[in-house]
């Protein structure tokens, strides 16, 4: 069976148009509040929602969130919900982590942003250190923005104009990123680039994960400063490396002296170290973002002591403040107390031992209900977090996994979750546990994926 074969549409589109109206009248009925702060909202903000994006969530309009602690948040209806979002990792600490909103509220006491180094920097490098191997640490408000400073690092002692990463890739909004191949393998802009400064093809080559015949076409130019990769893919559904693939990634990237990036920051659920860790997997630079400042923006990246030589070396003192790597309240001081708390008292390694436990639950509670309906859809766990897709085996690559897209069918089973308390992560069906997930939450999303399959099923 070819790949893309896998995928079997769901054919009842009557029937899933019945199954989505009911649910979103019955979201209307319960989500008085909410629609009067979103029409408020309006007024003010384009769809009502303070970034576009957010009014892609299913349902008339988006739930307002009151409050949330560990796994759990409550909307401004009084509903309460068991989130397996956690903000897409943002929140994979839980919600108000005891340890770092303590240590958060000490350093907001004490002044949060200096332009200057405190004793907790250094700290959270080290831990940063002993999680992933790589010993030269720099601190960014976003994963995005970490990947861009070690692209722009990566152009700089390379000397060369492009980058490569996987087809189907997200690393946050980096513009050379939005490329995908079309049909006849060329590079164009993937479906959705908003406003793209220059075509794609000339910033940026693109490969199929699980590749490497391919890659290795694209590096041989050497006109390619990094391969920047998720170890797994994680924005598309998941797509797990096969046996060898990360071996022959890193011999490619040596042999033709191309910097190896690797963006851990929803890799990270794999386990302490992410799958660099798990894997031994020897990158020239990690990205980590989004959950290590336990709720606040903070990410880093990580690079060989090798590359951070070559990096320093080749910029001027005079010139370090305007050079396109930056930002005014990067590496700031309740950043890196975030980081701190959270590294060495939240997600620990105990915690990830328990996280990783009630995704093998999630995943298994998704599996008897595709075995109870002989569903032709497959799930997907990778450490902490799962994720199902509406193919029947699991996908090797970012186009096969993309091919099996449905987003009625998707916008209905995340607002029928909704309707009965449980938060997926929007525009694809992945669930992450934080530290403080239970078996019953998962419980919840076991019953009510149940139903939801055997509404459209039986
Ligand atoms: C793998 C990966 N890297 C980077 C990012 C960007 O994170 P942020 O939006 O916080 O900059 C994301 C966002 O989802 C991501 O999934």
């Amino acid at each position: 069976m070819h790949d893309h074969e896998a995928n079997a549409r769901y054919q009842d589109r009557e029937r899933l148009a019945s199954l989505w109206n009911d649910e979103v009248e019955r979201f209307r009925i319960e989500r008085p509040k909410s629609q009067s702060l979103w029409l408020e909202a309006s007024r003010l903000m384009p769809d009502g929602v303070p970034m576009l994006w957010m009014a892609k969530w299913p349902g008339p309009w988006p739930v307002f969130v009151e409050s949330a602690l560990g796994s759990r948040f409550t909307d401004v209806d009084g509903i309460e919900h068991v989130d397996f979002c956690l903000g897409d990792t943002g929140a994979m600490a839980g919600h108000a982590p005891f340890a770092s909103v303590e240590a958060l509220t000490r350093q907001i006491e004490k002044g949060s942003t200096f332009m200057l180094p405190t004793s907790e920097s250094a700290e959270a490098a080290r831990l940063l250190e002993e999680r992933f191997g790589l010993n030269s640490w720099q601190f960014t408000l976003s994963a995005t923005d970490a990947n861009r400073s070690a692209i722009r690092y990566a152009r700089q002692v390379t000397g060369r104009p492009k980058i490569a990463v996987h087809d189907y890739c997200y690393h946050g909004t980096v513009d050379e990123t939005f490329a995908t191949l079309d049909e006849d393998g060329k590079v164009v802009s993937r479906r959705g680039n908003i406003g793209a400064p220059v075509p794609l093809s000339e910033t940026t080559e693109v490969v199929a994960f699980n590749d490497l015949a391919q890659l290795e076409q694209v590096l041989s130019k050497r006109d390619v400063a990094a391969l920047l990769i998720e170890p797994a893919l994680t924005n598309i559904g998941i797509v797990l490396p096969e046996d060898g693939y990360h071996d022959g990634v890193r011999e490619l990237c040596s042999k033709y002296e191309t910097i190896l990036i690797i963006d851990e920051t929803h890799t990270f659920c794999a386990g302490p170290g992410g799958m660099t860790k798990t894997l031994g997997l020897e990158p020239d630079v990690v990205v980590i973002g989004k959950s290590i400042g336990g709720g606040v923006p903070a990410a880093a990246f990580g690079m060989t002591e090798s590359f951070a030589k070559r990096v320093r070396d080749s910029i001027h003192l005079e010139d370090i403040d305007v050079g396109g790597v930056g930002g005014t309240l990067a590496g700031n001081a309740l950043s890196l107390a975030g980081i701190r708390a959270t590294l060495s008292l939240v997600l620990t390694p105990a915690a990830f031992k328990s996280m990783e436990a009630r995704a093998t639950e999630w995943t298994a509670g998704v599996q008897s209900a595709i075995d109870r309906f002989n569903v032709p859809w497959q799930v997907t766990q990778l450490g902490a977090r799962a994720e199902y897709s509406f193919r029947a085996v699991a996908p090797r690559d970012g186009a096969s996994a993309a091919a099996a897209d449905d987003f009625e069918l998707q916008q209905f089973l995340h607002l029928h979750a909704l309707n009965r308390g449980v938060l997926m992560t929007p525009f694809h069906n992945m669930a992450l546990m934080c530290p403080t997930t239970t078996s019953d939450d998962v419980a919840r999303h076991t019953e009510a994926f149940a139903e939801a399959v055997s509404s459209l099923f039986s």
